[in-house]
């Protein structure tokens, strides 16, 4: 199947306008975030074949960035044209018989770093812990290391790098920690980066303050070293990055033998103080207390959830209920990766009627992945979701992980027009075809970004 632009496109990228015509299915994923039952519910538009030849079906309007109106195309023409939207402004855009849904959004990656770190894996497969790597002064402070050396030019081209990577992958949307930086300077950097190149575009990158993501080297040797470097992160570094204005989020790496439940407490509270949202790398490797805490502090995402004791999952549970539910974002990506056994309990936390998101955790230790076709597929093989709830967990959960659910994430009118089509006939093949290039078309806010003329 190739992609046509039929009428418009990259010639006609002026106009305001962008009609996308000849999908087979569109899975709008409308009607809010998904949790339990409903997870599995795409909201799929399906068009016959003939109406797929004809270009006469279902089909997505949008204007100036965003999305406008989903309807029979005959119909949506004419609501168009009399609702002060002429059709000769618009560009149109034949899906070609594919699938077409939103933008994917990745809400979890450690997007901007130093060096690389294939050497761990080896150490790994030899049988060493991920922890004890960290405490032997590799894993996170090799990074560490690597990042403070490195200038923000080439931090920058590092970050355009892989970004166009996940663009290429259908992702329009990111969530970037910072965390490899530990000292208020380069942590500063790390942010001021990611708003950078969320300015330049075209995918959105929503910075986020992971300054507790390890204890830094020269803190080290101090007496009660951890307990130190929590003080000064409340008392130094957060007003300073709060002063800056460009993180979004405060992260903590919550897990026993790096920053205990209550340092993440009173790092996370303090944060809140300054106005940014909360999200936490929670019960990753055993056990701490995170999921508990993420519901405690009203958390907008609790991420990893390998381990959750069954109080945290109670606790998951009972916020859902009670409708202010904490998105549970799984990274089955970082577990495959680990080599570790330990798979994040998916399908308790749906049945307990927990919203499930899924992210790449892209970061140069446990997860050089950023590819969230890939993450559908292990978390399809391991998690044990449904096609329909994975892809649920990178679009409209994933929008509500970084509190922007009305904002994008599914295609309804008032939505951005971020939308991915896919070279198959349903979503349900996307995480089957494991690994495969199966992306036509990007569209970020209307325009089309990337266009892959085969395949
Ligand atoms: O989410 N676990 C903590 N942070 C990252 C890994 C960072 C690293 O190893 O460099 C994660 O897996
Ligand atoms: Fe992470």
């Amino acid at each position: 199947m190739t992609l046509r632009l039929i009428q418009g496109g990259r010639a006609e990228q002026d106009k305001p306008g962008l009609l996308v015509v000849g999908a087979r299915e569109i899975v709008t994923m409308a009607g809010g975030l998904r949790m339990g039952e409903a997870q599995a519910d795409p909201a799929a538009l399906t068009n016959a074949d003939a109406e797929v030849a004809a270009g006469s079906g279902t089909a997505i309007a949008a204007w100036e960035g965003r999305i406008v109106a989903v309807g029979p195309r005959p119909e949506l023409e004419v609501a168009l044209e009399g609702s002060g939207y002429p059709l000769a402004r618009f560009a149109t855009l034949d899906a070609a018989g594919g699938t077409v849904t939103p933008g994917l959004i990745d809400a979890h990656t450690h997007l901007l770093f130093g060096g690389s770190r294939e050497a761990e894996l080896v150490l790994r497969q030899r049988g060493a812990g991920y922890l004890e790597i960290l405490e032997a002064g590799g894993g996170i402070l090799s990074t560490v290391a690597a990042t403070r050396a490195a200038s923000a030019e080439d931090l920058a081209e590092h970050g355009r790098r892989w970004l166009s990577q996940m663009l290429a992958r259908g992702t329009t949307t990111v969530e970037a920690k910072s965390g490899y930086g530990l000292d208020l300077a380069t942590e500063l950097r790390l942010l001021e980066i990611a708003h950078r190149l969320g300015e330049e575009g075209p995918i959105d990158v929503l910075p986020t303050w992971l300054g507790a993501h390890a204890v830094p080297p020269e803190f080290r040797d101090r007496p009660e070293a951890t307990e130190a470097f929590v003080r000064y992160l409340v008392d130094e570094q957060l007003p300073g990055v709060a002063a800056q204005g460009r993180a979004r989020f405060a992260d903590v790496f919550c897990e026993d033998g790096v920053f205990s439940q209550d340092q993440s407490r009173r790092i996370l509270t303090a944060a809140a103080r300054f106005g940014l949202g909360l999200r936490l790398h929670a019960d990753e490797l055993r056990p701490s207390g995170g999921a508990e805490l993420a519901v405690e502090l009203g958390a907008l995402s609790a991420d990893h959830l390998a381990t959750p004791s069954g109080e945290g999952m109670a606790a998951l549970a009972s916020a859902a209920v009670e409708g202010h539910p904490v998105v549970a974002t799984l990274l089955p990506a970082t577990t495959w990766f680990l080599m570790h056994d330990d798979f994040a309990p998916a399908r308790g936390l749906i049945e307990r009627g927990v919203p499930v998101a899924l992210a790449s955790d892209f970061n140069p230790g446990t997860s050089p992945n950023c590819n969230l076709a890939l993450v559908m597929t292990v978390a399809c093989l391991e998690l044990k979701l449904d096609p329909s709830e994975a892809l649920a967990g990178v679009t409209v959960n994933a929008a509500h992980a970084l509190g922007l659910g009305d904002d994008r994430g599914s295609i309804e009118a008032g939505r951005l027009a971020d939308l991915v089509v896919w070279r198959v006939p349903t979503h349900r093949q996307i995480p089957y075809w494991v690994g495969a290039d199966l992306v036509a078309t990007v569209v970020k806010r209307g325009r089309v970004v990337v266009e892959h003329a085969t395949g």
